[in-house]
Order: structure tokens, then C-alpha cells, then sequence
């Protein structure tokens, strides 16, 4: 037996954190908030142990909380009160995004996020503007360009309501452009954009549509989002964004696309991002609420995970969990 090299060596109680990889930390992480202009009260949601929709009023509230623990980054979304064809909720100077991104910019110090996209307001459910597509002729299908205006106004008026960063996440060709080239025409050439820029048409975005009403009427989103097969389809992706001016990069969803988060912390020098999504959240609620797990080491195990693929910044609804026990 002549075993030189013996990696238990460094597995010792005493030494194994000095040799760890890998660490986590609230300053990496990024809570998702639910804001709703349809209710007085917080409302639970089901799908999501822990999270709530908070009306416009507990906005700045709900913040505060998550920074006692730690967590200084908040990504907000939004349910409006009212939906049309086109979303114009999403534009509204009071809409219910504005009106809680002036709140908690008024009222707390934490970096506020806007995700910017359409399928909150819209009434048929699709992230931009609805056509008949042009070649078949019935299938129904989002109209690229048009969209793209659209969303050269709502990043405007969410920049003009406090928000420190842009988020689009509806995957039109050449939003990053339009919305850069929207805001800098506004005067708001510092404020950063943050493109969900390899975001894949996942089942893993479930519980969300419960938690902001957002679910197609019909169809699905595989005309904008990611077929889940193509690795070398988001590198395009990416690269387009970054051309366009895009400042963090964003995966999403993350623990079913960690290569992606590899591939893309190697090819591009920006930060990146990853968004551990609703159903990475809800699937393991439900096996701990079964005893099958245990949530925290879980919960922790996984977010590791996607640190140590690549990713600088993790969009998470365990943020607030996490960051209580860091
Ligand atoms: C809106 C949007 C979605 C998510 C974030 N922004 C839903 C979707 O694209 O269907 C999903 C987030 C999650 O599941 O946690 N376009």
C-alpha cells in the first residue's frame, strides 16, 4: 500500500474551512418581492412557502426585513390592479411597480432591481405585444419590434421612479439595445441593466405565474424563450446583449443550467448572474415538507452549487433564510 496522496488529509475539522472553494454570502444575494396593487393585505403564496404578495403600503416594509438579516438587493415585480392588451400597467407613473420603487428608495437604503417585462399586465399573458404570426397564419405570436418600444418606456418610467437597476426579462431580440438607448435618451445613461440574457422556456417558472399572475392564456413562451436543449444558442444570446450594452448577465433558471453559468463565466468577463427560480425553490419545500430532506442544508447545498459554477451574484427566494443563518 504506498498511498502518497491522501485528500482526507485536509478534511480535518480544523482545516477544511481553509481550504473551502467556494463561500457564500448575503452581499451575493438578490430576494426576489412581490408587490400587489390588488390587495390591502400581505397574501400568502401557496406555491412558495415564506413568500408573500405585500401591497403597496408594506413595500418599503417587507425591505426592511430582509435587510435586518443582511440582504441589501431586492428584484421587484409587480401584479397591477387592472390588465390591458397591451400592459400599459407596466408604464403607468403609478403603477404599482413606480408607486412601490419610490417607497422603498424613499424609506430604506437597499439597491432596488426593476424586473421589466410585460406578462404581469398584459390580459392574455405573453411578454409583449400579440400578432398573428405571419407565416402560418393562426398561431398567435408576440411582435418583436413593437415590444421593443413598449419596453423603452417602462424602463424609463421605472428608472424615473428610483429603480438602480433594469432587469429585462422578456427575451425580444434587442431589448438590451432599445432600452439602453431608451434610457440614455431619458438622462439615464449610469443606470445599469442587467439582462436576463440565457433565459430558457423552463417548467421550473410554475409557482411563479401563481405568485405574479403571470401565466399565458394560451400557448407557451418557446417563440422568445430557450428551447432547454441549446448550449451554444445561449453564447449567441449573451454575446448579443453584451453588444448592446448589457452590464451583468444573467442565467436563468440556474441548478438545471449550471454548464450554461460555466460556459458563460468563462467566455465573458462581466458578472454574472443566476436566478434560482421558483420551482428550485418549491421542489424543495415540498420533499422537506415530506421529511425526504433537510431544507436548509438543502437550500444551502444548492446556491453553493451555483456559486461554484460561476456565478457572482444568485437571484433566490431562499436570500432571506439564507442570509439569517451566514
Ligand atoms: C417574467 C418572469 C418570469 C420569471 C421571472 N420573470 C416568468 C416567465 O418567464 O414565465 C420566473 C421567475 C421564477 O420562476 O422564479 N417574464
Amino acid at each position: 500500500m504506498d498511498l502518497t496522496d491522501r485528500p482526507r488529509r485536509l478534511r480535518a475539522d480544523g482545516i477544511r474551512p481553509l481550504v473551502s472553494e467556494t463561500s457564500l454570502s448575503a452581499s451575493d444575494l438578490i430576494a426576489p418581492v412581490f408587490v400587489d396593487a390588488t390587495t390591502d393585505e400581505r397574501v400568502p403564496i401557496p406555491s412558495m412557502p415564506g413568500h408573500e404578495r405585500v401591497p403597496v403600503s408594506e413595500a418599503a416594509a417587507r425591505v426592511r426585513e430582509l435587510q435586518e438579516v443582511g440582504v441589501e438587493s431586492v428584484m421587484v415585480f409587480g401584479i397591477p390592479a387592472s390588465k390591458d392588451p397591451e400592459g400599459s400597467g407596466a408604464w403607468a407613473d403609478d403603477g404599482v411597480v413606480q408607486r412601490s420603487i419610490g417607497r422603498i428608495k424613499a424609506q430604506t437604503g437597499a439597491y432596488v432591481i426593476a424586473d421589466l417585462c410585460l406578462c404581469e399586465y398584459t390580459s392574455h399573458g405573453h411578454c409583449g405585444v400579440l400578432e398573428e404570426d405571419a407565416q402560418s397564419g393562426d398561431t398567435m405570436t408576440v411582435k418583436n419590434d413593437e415590444t421593443l418600444e413598449l419596453y423603452g418606456k417602462i424602463a424609463v418610467s421605472q428608472a424615473r421612479a428610483g429603480a438602480d437597476m433594469i432587469a429585462p426579462s422578456g427575451m425580444m431580440d434587442g431589448q438590451v439595445g432599445a432600452i439602453r438607448e431608451a434610457l440614455d435618451s431619458a438622462g439615464f445613461e449610469h443606470t445599469p441593466i442587467m439582462a436576463y440574457a440565457a433565459k430558457y422556456a423552463s417548467a421550473f417558472y410554475g409557482p411563479f405565474r401563481d405568485a405574479a399572475d403571470g401565466a399565458p392564456a394560451f400557448g407557451d413562451r418557446s417563440h422568445y424563450q430557450m428551447d432547454p436543449g441549446n448550449r451554444r444558442e445561449a453564447m449567441r444570446e449573451v454575446a448579443l446583449d453584451v453588444e448592446q450594452g448589457a452590464d451583468a448577465l444573467m442565467v436563468k433558471p440556474a441548478l438545471p443550467y449550471l454548464d450554461i453559468v460555466r460556459d458563460v463565466r468563462e467566455g465573458f468577463d462581466h458578472p454574472v448572474a443566476a436566478y434560482n427560480v421558483s420551482g428550485e425553490y418549491a421542489m424543495l419545500h415540498a420533499a422537506a415538507e415530506k421529511g425526504w430532506l433537510d431544507l436548509e442544508e438543502a437550500a444551502y447545498e444548492s446556491l453553493l452549487s451555483i456559486k461554484r459554477a460561476g456565478a457572482d451574484l444568485i437571484l433566490t427566494y431562499f436570500a432571506e433564510d439564507l442570509a439569517s443563518r451566514l
